[in-house]
């Protein structure tokens, strides 16, 4: 049988042939460019969940199989024998990098980590119990106010740089939005230390005294920074995509993300999840979460449960409960009451026959929040750890989108619900 090429549409007795466009793996797509033009139709998908909205070459997802590959690699495989920048290089530039393109990449990300010093007077402009969230979008937007020789978007090497920067200065940020929450002074970074381990000393080291590096800790940082980095286009980076669709800069385009990001149903459920945790408490308290989960007339959801795409166990999830093991070892919690908890709830979710009908398993949120409480990161920089990681997925993402030649500015269409044309009635006359 010959393979088909189209799907044909019937409207109003007139049959419109559209093409069927075929990625490298994964579903074919209808493209339905020219809908419009030949039925004067426009088509209806609230949440985008049957809609490409652009063509890329970064990540594959299959979330019945529960697979993720980021330029053809699996999750698993980079976590296990990758880390965290030349993963970065990887995703922004399609190919692992040899030795020496991998040192020259250190370098450069390197040399961007310090930010303009009088950026650090944005942050005495917020309130100390800010959500570190709310001030790191304010910071990264402000970055595009301080580094005018890389937002011209029409110069590819202005792009790189814009890249470098954010990939660069996210973790000195992110450290000075958590130092500046507890009154502590702002560690400059120390080009000495990797990307992890700088990132862990200048948040929890302080000046008067030496600051030890956990290499277990910083190795499990880069791993959660790895299954973070990309995760095609999810709601954050389509928003970086729309963002960038009009021509703004990387740096007001990536602050979009992040304001994304934020949200309990996106990187906000890591938060959500720990929060959870610590409310359901002890193992006795599960079954009583778990009917009020099913309850369809109580909105509780099991966080950290759940996917728009993995129909399967995420395979994040699964990395991440083995790090979280050797995490809660290397800092001798070996029976940390809320990893009880989630293992104990994971397995009776698995075995009910809601979650199991809805295809609901544990997602990368479920064990992350564990592994970072026990590092002590306070809950509420769960989230900026996120857009930590995700910054290089986004900057990849629009790097793709800025050089497709067939990009155009993101322009939905609507189904328009609300009042036909009226005649204005003058104040005074109106009942
Ligand atoms: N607990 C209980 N029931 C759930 C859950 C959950 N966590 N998630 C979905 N359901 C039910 C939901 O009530 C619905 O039932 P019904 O068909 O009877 O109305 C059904 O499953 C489908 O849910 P949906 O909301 O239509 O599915 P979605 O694909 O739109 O939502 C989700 C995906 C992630 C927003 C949702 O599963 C959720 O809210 N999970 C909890 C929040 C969370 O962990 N988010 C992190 C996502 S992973 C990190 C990231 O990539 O950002």
């Amino acid at each position: 049988m010959a393979e088909q090429t189209s799907v044909v549409l019937e409207d109003a007795g007139k049959k419109v042939s559209l093409p069927l466009m075929e990625g490298s793996v994964g579903p074919k797509v209808i493209d339905i460019r020219k809908l419009y033009a030949e039925t004067g139709h426009f088509t209806y998908d609230p949440g985008f969940t049957s809609t490409a909205s652009c063509e890329s070459k970064i990540t594959y997802i299959d979330g019945d199989e529960g697979v993720l590959l980021y330029r053809g690699y699996s999750i698993d495989e980079l976590a296990e024998q990758s880390d965290f920048p030349e993963v970065c290089y990887l995703l922004l530039n399609g190919e692992l990098p040899t030795a020496g393109q991998k040192s020259q990449f250190l370098k450069n990300i390197t040399y961007h980590t310090m930010v303009h010093e009088q950026l650090s007077m944005f942050f005495r402009g917020f309130r100390r119990d800010a959500h570190p969230m709310a001030v790191i979008c304010g910071v990264v937007g402000a970055l595009s106010a301080f580094y005018h020789d890389s937002t011209d978007i029409s110069d590819p090497h202005q792009r790189v740089v814009a890249s470098h920067r954010l990939i660069a200065k996210m973790p000195t940020i992110i450290a000075m939005a958590y130092k500046y929450s507890v009154g502590q002074p702002f560690m400059y970074p120390r080009n000495d230390l990797d990307y992890c381990s700088n990132f862990l000393y200048m948040t929890f080291g302080v000046p008067c005294e030496p600051y030890k590096v956990s290499p277990t800790l910083a190795n499990a940082l880069d791993k959660i920074f790895i299954l973070h980095a990309d995760h095609e286009q999810n709601a954050s980076t389509s928003t970086v995509r729309l963002a960038g669709s009009s021509g703004a800069n990387p740096f007001a385009c990536i602050a979009a993300g992040i304001a994304c990001l934020w949200g309990p149903a996106h990187g906000g459920a890591n938060e959500a999840a720990l929060n959870m945790l610590q409310q359901v408490g002890t193992p006795d308290r599960i079954p009583e979460y778990i009917a009020k989960a099913k309850d369809k007339n109580d909105p509780f959801r099991l966080m950290g449960f759940g996917h728009r795409v993995y129909k399967n166990y995420d395979p994040r999830a699964k990395v991440m409960q083995q790090t979280a093991k050797a995490v809660l070892e290397e800092l001798g919690v070996h029976n940390d009451p809320l990893f009880q908890v989630a293992m104990e709830l994971e397995k009776i979710a698995l075995s009910d026959e809601y979650f199991i009908e809805k295809k609901l398993y544990p997602n990368v949120d479920f064990y992350s929040g564990i592994i970072l409480r026990a590092m002590g990161f306070p809950t509420t920089m769960f989230t900026p750890l996120f857009a930590l990681a995700r910054t290089v997925g986004w900057i990849a993402q629009w790097a793709e989108m800025i050089a497709d030649p067939s990009q155009k500015i993101g322009r939905p269409r609507q189904l328009y619900t609300g009042a036909d044309r009226r005649t204005f009635v003058p104040v005074e006359a109106r009942g």
